[in-house]
C-alpha cells in the first residue's frame, strides 16, 4: 500500500503506536540527542505532514514557519505550553494532546509526594542507606506531619485537581481550592471542596498542590511574596510545570523556614541542574517528572498520540484536540 503521509517522531513511542503509524505513514524517527536539536528539527520538519513531539521539544513560530506541509502536531503530553498554539492554528495546523488518561497517574503522584514529604519517607530511606540509623525509635525520632485532618489547598480545579481532591478526601483531608471560576455546586459537594480566594488558600492551607497549566499568567505564580503568606508549617507540592514556581525563591523560603517542605516532580530546568540547591535540602522530595509515568498511562498516551495524528491527517476529528 502506498503510504500517504510523512511524519516526524521526535522520540520512540510504544511499539503498538509506531505500528499504527507505519500502516499509513513514512516515519522519520529521531533516535539521537534528546530533546531533538533545533537544527535537526527544522531540517526534518520542512517536508513532513505531521509531527509527534514531547513536552520538552520547543515547537515555536520559527519551527512551524519552516513546516510548509504541516497539518498536525500531536504531543505526547497533556501540557502544550511548549507549542506556539496560536501561531500553529493560524497556519491551519491542528494540535492533538493526551488528557484524561494521565489524570489518575498524576493525581496519584501528587498524593505520593504529599505522603512522602510529610512523613519523610525518602529522607528515612537516605538515613538508612547512609548507615545513619543508629537508634531504635524514640519520642522525637524522625517525626513527620500527619496527613489526616490537614487542609489541602488545590490551585487549579481541572481534571487532575479534582482527582487529587477525591483522593485527599479518602485520606481524611479538608479540601479548599482556587480556580479561575468556581466549579459547579454539585461537583463541589461530591468532592467536599470549598472555593476560596487565592489569599485565603495561601493563609489556610497546610499543603498547597498546584494543578494549573503553565502560561504567562501562571509564570512564577508561587514566589517569595506568596511563601511569606503561607503557614510556616505548610508544604508545597508541584506536579504541574516547573516554571509556575520561582525555584530560587522557593529555596530561600525553605532555608529560612518560611514554609516547612516541598514535594516536586517538575523544575524550571529539566533534567534538574546537577548543582541545584534543592538537592541539598532534606525537607524536599524530588521526583524526575514522572507524573504520568505508569506503564498503563504511558501506553495509552502513545496510542492516543498516534491516533490523534492519523485522524488529523485523514481529515477526521481528533480524539483530543487543543
Ligand atoms: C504532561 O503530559 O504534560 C506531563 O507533564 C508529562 O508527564
Amino acid at each position: 500500500m502506498k503510504k500517504h503521509f510523512n511524519v516526524l517522531v521526535t522520540r520512540r513511542l510504544h511499539r503498538s503506536a509506531l505500528e499504527e503509524l507505519e500502516k499509513k505513514c513514512n516515519i522519520f524517527l529521531h533516535t539521537g540527542k534528546i530533546p531533538i536539536p533545533k537544527k535537526i528539527l527544522i531540517n526534518k520538519i520542512k517536508n513532513v505532514d505531521g509531527l509527534i513531539c514531547h513536552p520538552y521539544d520547543t515547537i515555536d513560530k520559527e519551527v512551524i514557519k519552516k513546516a510548509k506541509n504541516l497539518k498536525v502536531i500531536s504531543t505526547f503530553s497533556v501540557g502544550f505550553d511548549h507549542i506556539d498554539i496560536d501561531f500553529a492554528k493560524s497556519q491551519g495546523v491542528k494540535i492533538g494532546y493526551t488528557p484524561e488518561v494521565l489524570t489518575n497517574a498524576t493525581a496519584e503522584l501528587a498524593i505520593g509526594l504529599i505522603l512522602d514529604t510529610l512523613r519523610r519517607i525518602s529522607e528515612g530511606d537516605r538515613i538508612i542507606r547512609n548507615k545513619k540509623w543508629n537508634q531504635i525509635f524514640g519520642a522525637y525520632d524522625y517525626t513527620g506531619t500527619e496527613v489526616s485532618g490537614k487542609t489541602i489547598g488545590i490551585i487549579g480545579m481541572g481534571r487532575i485537581g479534582r482527582e487529587v481532591a477525591k483522593k485527599a478526601n479518602g485520606l481524611g483531608m479538608n479540601v479548599i481550592y482556587h480556580n479561575r471560576k468556581p466549579i459547579s455546586k454539585r461537583i463541589e459537594k461530591m468532592l467536599r471542596a470549598k472555593y476560596v480566594s487565592e489569599n485565603t488558600l495561601y493563609k489556610n492551607s497546610d499543603i498547597i498542590s498546584l494543578h494549573v497549566p503553565y502560561n504567562k499568567d501562571t509564570h512564577h505564580l508561587m514566589n517569595s511574596k506568596i511563601f511569606k503568606k503561607m503557614k510556616k508549617t505548610s508544604f508545597l507540592i508541584n506536579t504541574s510545570r516547573g516554571k509556575i514556581v520561582n525555584e530560587k525563591q522557593l529555596v530561600t523560603a525553605l532555608m529560612k523556614k518560611e514554609i516547612q517542605g516541598a514535594g516536586m516532580d517538575v523544575y524550571e530546568s529539566e533534567p534538574i541542574q546537577k548543582n541545584s540547591p534543592l538537592l541539598k535540602l532534606e525537607n524536599v522530595v524530588l521526583a524526575p517528572h514522572v507524573g504520568s509515568s505508569t506503564n498503563e498511562t504511558r501506553q495509552k498516551m502513545s496510542d492516543i498520540t498516534a491516533r490523534n495524528l492519523i485522524l488529523a491527517l485523514e481529515g477526521k476529528k481528533l480524539l483530543y484536540s487543543v
